[in-house]
């Protein structure tokens, strides 16, 4: 392994006031609050109201929370990953504008999209950029503004999502901690399971697209349920075995916030107690490229250096990622 090991010295976050509570949505969609919270633990989500602003907007708040945080100034960023499903354009990339309006004028910058294993991969691409010794200070951020591709009449996917950022500075490591490995997959061969068909070149926007609501993210709940499952506890016990790692040597599982139910099921897969699980997902809802990062921010004042940390995620594409960290 690298000398260069890449640690997270900050974290940044932004949450758009707007709550979305579970009776706001029953006057939206036939569902009851009761259903929600124990099909998926949801109780609240935070939506971007506002609708001038895209996903850079929270992207750019949270990066600056991250930067201050670690007393960096923005020109001294080298490079911005920001991991997105919901960037502002098609193109230019959402990165392009964070570094605009940071001001961080010698940064280059690009998105992942990954859907909610992008932070994890983003991540592990910042990583490798310290690692590489090219690279001294790299923005990874996960933000998502879901309530632009939600179908606020299909109870299958509104209850489910918000809208939030969070975003970590990395840095080369002058000790133990930092990135130590990670596992990233992909099975492209069912694509259709979650999705979002509209806007892209083979079906570009027209009326025949939005009339058929193609512009809004689809997925079949169940089969998605069952694969994230069986894909997140597998990958997290697979990084786990790998570095020899016990249940008991876990400090922290990160997971994506998809559904309470599907954490729990990695939890105990693992051998880990809930006590040792971050979870935030009554509060944000699924915040897609953006949970693992608010959960970090969330954590922050507990969490211990030499913390061995396991973040875990699963998404569209089908993407997953595992990657451990001593914090
Ligand atoms: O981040 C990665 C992307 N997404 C995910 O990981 C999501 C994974 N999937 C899930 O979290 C769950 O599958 C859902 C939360 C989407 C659905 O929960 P479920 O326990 O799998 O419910 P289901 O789809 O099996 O539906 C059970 C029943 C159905 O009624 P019948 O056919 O049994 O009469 C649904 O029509 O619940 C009904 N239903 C609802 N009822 C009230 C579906 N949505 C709702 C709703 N409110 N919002």
């Amino acid at each position: 392994m690298s000398k260069n090991k890449a640690r997270i010295v900050s974290v940044g976050h932004y949450l758009p006031e707007d709550r979305l509570t579970n009776p706001d949505l029953e006057k939206l969609v036939e569902t009851n609050d009761e259903w929600i919270r124990t099909r998926t633990g949801i109780t609240e989500r935070r939506i971007l109201k506002d609708p001038e602003k895209g996903t850079s907007f929270m992207a750019v708040r949270a990066a600056q929370q991250a930067l201050d945080a670690a007393g960096v100034e923005a020109e001294k960023v080298d490079a911005i990953i920001v991991a997105t499903v919901t960037p502002d354009y098609m193109f230019p990339a959402t990165a392009c504008l964070v570094q605009k309006r940071l001001g961080a004028v010698n940064a280059f910058g690009y998105d992942v999209l990954a859907a909610c294993s992008g932070f994890v991969y983003a991540l592990s691409t910042g990583a490798m950029m310290i690692e590489s010794g090219r690279y001294k200070n790299v923005l990874v951020i996960g933000a998502d503004k879901m309530s632009s591709i939600i179908d606020y009449t299909d109870r299958t996917t509104c209850i489910i999502f918000g809208d939030g950022a969070g975003a970590v500075l990395l840095q080369p490591s002058s000790d133990e901690s930092g990135v130590i490995d990670f596992i990233q997959r992909c099975d492209g061969d069912e694509d259709e399971l979650l999705c979002m068909k509209g806007g892209g070149s083979r079906y570009p926007a027209s009326h025949a697209t939005v009339d058929a609501k193609m512009h809004y993210i689809a997925q079949d709940g169940k089969t998605v349920f069952k694969k994230a499952t069986e894909a997140m506890a597998d990958i997290s016990l697979e990084i786990m075995k790998r570095n020899n790692l016990t249940a008991e040597d876990v400090a922290w599982l990160v997971p994506h916030q998809a559904n309470q139910r599907i954490i729990d099921a990695t939890a105990r897969r693992m051998g880990v107690g809930n006590d040792k699980v971050m979870t935030n997902i009554a509060y944000y809802g699924n915040t897609t490229a953006a949970t693992i990062p608010l959960c970090l921010y969330d954590w922050k004042d507990k969490l211990n250096r030499g913390d061995n940390l396991i973040l875990s995620a699963f998404g569209g594409g089908f993407t997953a990622g595992a990657l451990f960290l001593k914090w």
